[in-house]
């Protein structure tokens, strides 16, 4: 049987921030299109219980521990990757800080620091400590995951939107300049995602609300919308495609809609609002 285009047999991919959340989908979603897959996050224990369940269902996967804002650490993760599973060809950076709440402009600068290490210079120096093997690979693909927070202005920090926004021209850059190695470079950049644990916005009637007015298909995303527009732009099917932003979010960047907006009219009408 001839491969798909769409398919990862034969590829390693290394996905930072991948023990939980839209990363941990990820992982599952590029081991599931055949690809052997390095974990690299904080979180051991959920990291390594990963790692497991993935191998369990046939894939190939390792966990390694480190610090993606100390490149000794990152450095030894892609090491370990190359030793146990023979190659790096797709790097995804996916992390994020996990302090989620919202700072009020002026955020301290320790805060902005945090957010641009570990979302814009982990990432850079990721990107150049794989360079060697995904310039080997004949197909070497990184993928950095932003956010339509790149694009509009949501929940989130100044630094969080800067650094986002910095993640797409960071793309384009990086496309320009490894092209001609024979690597892409290209970004996602999801708008409201259900978390795989929690509540979801599906379940609670306000947010249900809240989804159904904003986005135009009319509910959040899940993990794997994310996880199949990765394994694509992954795949040779994307092989001509570099230095571009995909935008998965339901249509929320496209505004709100005028019937949202007679919505709003009505609500302030009856002074509900
Ligand atoms: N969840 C959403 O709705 C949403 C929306 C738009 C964009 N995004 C983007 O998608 C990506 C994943 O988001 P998520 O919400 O699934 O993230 P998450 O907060 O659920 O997970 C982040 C992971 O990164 C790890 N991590 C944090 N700091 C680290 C460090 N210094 N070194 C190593 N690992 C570290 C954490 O342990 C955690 O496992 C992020 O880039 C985020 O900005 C998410």
């Amino acid at each position: 049987m001839t491969e798909s285009v769409f398919g990862l047999h034969g590829r390693v991919a290394l996905i930072t921030g991948a023990a939980q959340g839209i990363g941990a989908v990820l992982a599952r979603r590029l081991s599931e299109a055949g690809a052997a897959v390095a974990l690299i996050d904080l979180q051991a224990e959920r990291g390594e219980a990963l790692a497991r369940a993935i191998t369990a269902k046939g894939g190939k996967a390792i966990f390694a521990k480190a610090d993606v804002t100390r490149a000794e650490e990152t450095d030894a993760a892609v090491a370990a990757t190359v030793a146990q599973l023979g190659s790096l060809d797709i790097l995804v950076n996916n992390v994020r800080p996990m302090d989620r709440n919202r700072k009020a402009f002026p955020e301290s600068l320790a805060a902005w620091d945090i957010e641009h290490d570990i979302m814009l210079r982990s990432p850079t120096h990721l990107i150049a400590s794989t360079l060697p093997h995904l310039a080997r690979s004949g197909h070497g693909v990184v993928l950095n995951i932003a956010s339509v927070v790149a694009f509009t202005i949501s929940h989130g920090s100044c630094g969080y939107h800067a650094a986002k926004a910095a993640v797409v021209h960071l793309t384009r850059y990086l496309a320009h300049e490894l092209g001609p190695r024979g690597i892409r470079v290209n970004c996602l950049c999801p708008g409201i995602v259900d978390r795989d644990e929690g509540t979801k916005f599906t379940d609670d009637p306000a947010s249900k609300a809240v989804t159904d007015r904003v986005i135009p298909l009319k509910r959040a995303g899940t993990g794997l919308d994310i996880g199949h527009a990765a394994v694509f732009l992954c795949s040779e099917a994307a092989a001509y495609i570099t230095g571009q932003t995909l935008v998965v979010d339901g249509g929320l960047t496209l505004g709100l809609s005028f019937d949202a907006g007679m919505a709003v009219y009505r609500a302030a009408q009856k002074g509900e609002i």
